[in-house]
């Protein structure tokens, strides 16, 4: 798996995403067996966050990377009401009690919220101190939110970025690679929705003998210090993503894809889900 620099460590270009993890104990051994064969396959970043079900993904991340903490490059987020001075080292220590380990390699703030940026950012550097974090970093800051903030320190800025959602392209993008700032693309795959169903999408896929998902990771991978963090439980899914990494799309590919899914042409406002 090709691999970037990330917080000054080397992790894969495609990680494991873990939203809706945890939410059915009856899917629990599943969603386990899916992050484990993940590693396997090389996609050791894990992304998580106390938010998704409430901790239970956490757990779930927990239960896959018990025995083997090392091999595997954790990411969870803090939720913004949590984001302040007493709130950042409490929700700290619930997520490592629940993921079962002693330190989270990146820790993220999941969205600006209602604390001063001061005020997390000077209690991320205190649990970094303590060894309970490797760095941090923020989620879904847009190109102002970053100027704003002004910390080299930041790690990442993990924002919304697929075929569909090509907004930060304009500026985020281009700004954060010249700042050498690590994108990490969420819902790489459009969630698994209708975007996999489109034709162009499709007959680039096959021209690779790969899948639409295939394709749209391998066209995330195209930009520079970009992540992909694709969430997939059925065991073929993990398998094919992967292996995605791989896929060198050409020219041609790329031309059609821009006729299919336009390049914004003037700022906007950074998309969430
Ligand atoms: N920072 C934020 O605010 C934020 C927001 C959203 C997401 N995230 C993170 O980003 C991760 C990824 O986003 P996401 O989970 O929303 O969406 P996604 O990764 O784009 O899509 C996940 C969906 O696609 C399906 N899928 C996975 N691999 C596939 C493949 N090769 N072919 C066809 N379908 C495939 C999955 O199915 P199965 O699971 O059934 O295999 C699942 O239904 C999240 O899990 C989370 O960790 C962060």
């Amino acid at each position: 798996m090709r691999t970037l620099e990330l917080a000054g460590v080397q992790v894969p270009v495609i990680g494991q995403g873990t939203w809706q993890m945890g939410e059915d104990r009856s899917q629990r051994a599943r969603e386990v067996a899916a992050l484990r064969q993940g590693i396997e396959s090389g996609m050791t970043l894990i992304d998580t966050a106390e938010m998704y079900a409430e901790g239970g993904a956490e757990e779930v991340v927990g239960q896959a990377i018990a025995g083997q903490r090392d091999r595997v490059f954790l990411v969870s987020k803090v939720y913004p009401h949590n984001a302040s001075r007493r709130g950042i080292p409490e929700a700290c220590e619930r997520s490592l009690r629940r993921l079962g380990t002693d330190y989270i390699d990146l820790y993220l703030l999941h969205w600006r919220g209602q604390y001063p940026l001061e005020e997390t950012v000077e209690a991320f550097e205190r649990l970094q101190e303590a060894g309970k974090i490797g760095r941090w970093g923020v989620s879904n800051f847009d190109l102002d939110d970053v100027h704003e903030l002004a910390a080299p320190a930041c790690a990442t800025n993990q924002v919304l970025y697929n075929l569909e959602q090509r907004g930060i392209e304009f500026d985020l993008l281009p700004w954060s690679q010249q700042q050498r700032l690590p994108t990490m693309a969420y819902c790489p795959i459009g969630q698994g929705g209708k975007m996999l169903a489109n034709d162009t999408l499709r007959h680039v896929a096959a021209r690779h003998q790969a899948t639409p998902a295939q394709v749209a990771l391998a066209w995330i991978l195209r930009q520079d210090g970009v992540i992909a963090i694709p969430k997939a439980v059925h065991p073929e899914h993990v398998q094919l993503n992967a292996q995605a990494a791989s896929l060198q799309l050409e020219a041609g590919d790329l031309e059609a894809l821009d006729q299919a899914f336009h390049a914004p042409e003037r700022k906007q406002r950074l998309a969430m889900v």
